[in-house]
């Protein structure tokens, strides 16, 4: 029957498939593709009977430990087999955070996160290395990235403050290019607000997160209270979303923040008045992580109130990482009890869907293992090589502009390199780097910057390594001069590892 019906037919007007298919499901269905489950428990029992939506890797949640492009994509398939065997064989969305490359792969490439981007201002650049991220995220299968953070971080306090490309309201919005990048160009007459992709094999959906005001809580408390007037919230903190709306962005993702005490994840005025009505996103709202779940911690309220209160408000997908069957239980109570208006189901999942067939994965569910090459390779390495260089920020060069220390001499007698960061690729790449919180050490591939100075230093010059360096080293070593790399430990979110502590 699946076969034959108009939602299969690939030059049917999308929103023709869209009613179609809507109007073949069932409530069960429907609710089920409102759900995102994390891939540890995405079961035959979840996919194929269930018919669960999407699918997301959590940072650092891979098929094995260094997993390779190929045991990623074969993963991908694997679940969209399961989905395909549904009722109606609609296939999944499969989400995964590559927010600065695909950092969850090893040796993809990657790429200085979005504080670095800022600094160099290039929205070519920035186009260029959402081009390259899909590919690379493409090569292994996966569909769609939460990508970009388009938050203003207003607090450099905030334990994410790397993840915007800026305090400045215009930076960041010169800078959703990457949409672009990601999703492909779309023709000058795409209705604005509507979702867009050019191509199932080279491009992924994007996300435009976190919705809204995620960079200007109070002192930088992370998913904490933006307290400002309308006219900030618009002026600063929603001063991306049209740009990326005009793009073509597929989804948007909610923040956990609040808005003068109201939460993002249940804010009617904000996800449905502003973002859907005002602004005209035709795409998907996504949850953040068990983002339902933090509504309702404060306030112990019950799990059901908040899921009628976040679908009521204008969430469409719920990221619900280990909680679909009592959400899928939950959600259908909740419309056959009336708390839900069914209208409000059928606009989630006609958003759903319509992103579904417009990202090609109807036609293209799986893989094209001719892309497995691209993960990492040169001409991608070579831009994210140019990313650091113009992401680099001199404050001071020398005493005075008569003496700058820059450039450095090559041909020297001998020259000391020191630091925690000098020869450390995992401190070098940060945080949602192969783990959620990055890591310390030799975690994927890539070039140290005390392998770089080797690389390019004249052949007579000797390189000293020592990450701590003595005084008697450095007062009778006789270098020329010393390059000390120094840095954060790479954390995300809110949180810097015990393991670190100390280092
Ligand atoms: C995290 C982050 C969000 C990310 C999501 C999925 O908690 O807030 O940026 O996309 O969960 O990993």
């Amino acid at each position: 029957m699946a076969a034959a019906a108009l939602y299969r037919d690939a030059e049917a007007p999308v929103e023709a498939r869209v009613r179609d298919l809507l109007g073949r499901m069932t409530l069960r269905e429907k609710a089920a593709q409102m759900a995102q489950i994390e891939r540890t428990v995405a079961s035959p029992r979840a996919l194929a009977e269930l018919g669960a939506g999407s699918v997301l890797n959590a940072g650092g949640s891979a098929p094995r430990d260094r997993a390779s492009a190929a045991d990623w994509a074969s993963m991908v398939d694997e679940m969209q087999r399961h989905a395909l065997s549904s009722r109606l064989a609609v296939p999944i969305l499969f989400g995964t955070d590559a927010v600065h490359g695909h950092n969850n792969v090893f040796g993809a490439t990657v790429f200085p996160h979005n504080v670095g981007l800022g600094a160099s201002r290039d929205t070519e650049l920035a186009r260029k290395i959402g081009e390259a991220t899909a590919l690379e995220v493409r090569a292994t299968g996966i569909h769609w990235t939460f990508a970009p953070c388009v938050a203003v971080c207003r607090d450099p306090r905030w334990g994410r403050c790397y993840e915007s490309y800026s305090e400045d309201p215009e930076i960041v919005r010169s800078l959703t290019t990457i949409v672009t990048g990601l999703q492909g160009h779309p023709p000058a007459d795409h209705p604005h607000g509507y979702p867009f992709l050019s191509s199932v094999r080279e491009n992924v959906l994007a996300c435009a997160k976190h919705f809204v005001g995620d960079g200007g809580t109070d002192k930088g408390i992370n998913e904490g209270n933006t307290i400002c007037s309308p006219e900030d919230l618009e002026g600063i903190h929603l001063r991306p979303y049209p740009e990326c709306m005009a793009q073509g962005v597929a989804t948007v993702m909610a923040s956990y923040s609040q808005w003068n005490g109201e939460p993002l994840h249940a804010s009617h005025y904000l996800m449905t008045d502003v973002l859907k009505g005002k602004l005209g996103f035709k795409g998907f709202v996504v949850s953040d992580w068990e983002g339902i779940d933090r509504l309702c911690e404060p306030r112990g309220s019950d799990y059901r109130y908040c899921i009628a209160q976040s679908v009521n408000a204008g969430m469409d997908m719920i990221m619900i990482p280990h909680r679909f069957e009592k959400f899928l239980e939950d959600l259908v109570f909740l419309v056959e009890a009336g708390e839900i208006p069914m209208s409000r189901i059928d606009d989630a999942v006609e958003r759903i869907l319509r992103v579904k067939f417009i990202s090609g994965v109807f036609e293209h569910p799986f893989s094209d293992r001719s892309l497995l090459d691209i993960i990492g390779c040169k001409e991608h390495r070579l831009l994210a090589r140019e990313a650091v260089r113009k992401s680099l920020v001199l404050l001071k060069n020398g005493k005075n502009q008569k003496e700058p220390f820059l450039p450095l001499a090559k041909n020297v007698k001998r020259i000391l390199v020191a630091g925690t960061h000098a020869d450390n690729i995992g401190y070098q790449c940060g945080g949602w780097t192969i783990a959620w919180n990055g890591d310390n050490g030799r975690i994927t591939i890539g070039t140290t910057i005390l392998e770089a100075i080797k690389e390019s230093i004249g052949v007579e010059t000797e390189v000293v390594y020592q990450e701590c360096p003595t005084e008697t080293t450095v007062e009778t070593g006789e270098f020329s001069y010393a390059v000390v790399v120094v840095g954060e430990v790479p954390y995300a979110e809110w949180s810097i590892q015990a393991k670190y502590v100390g280092t």
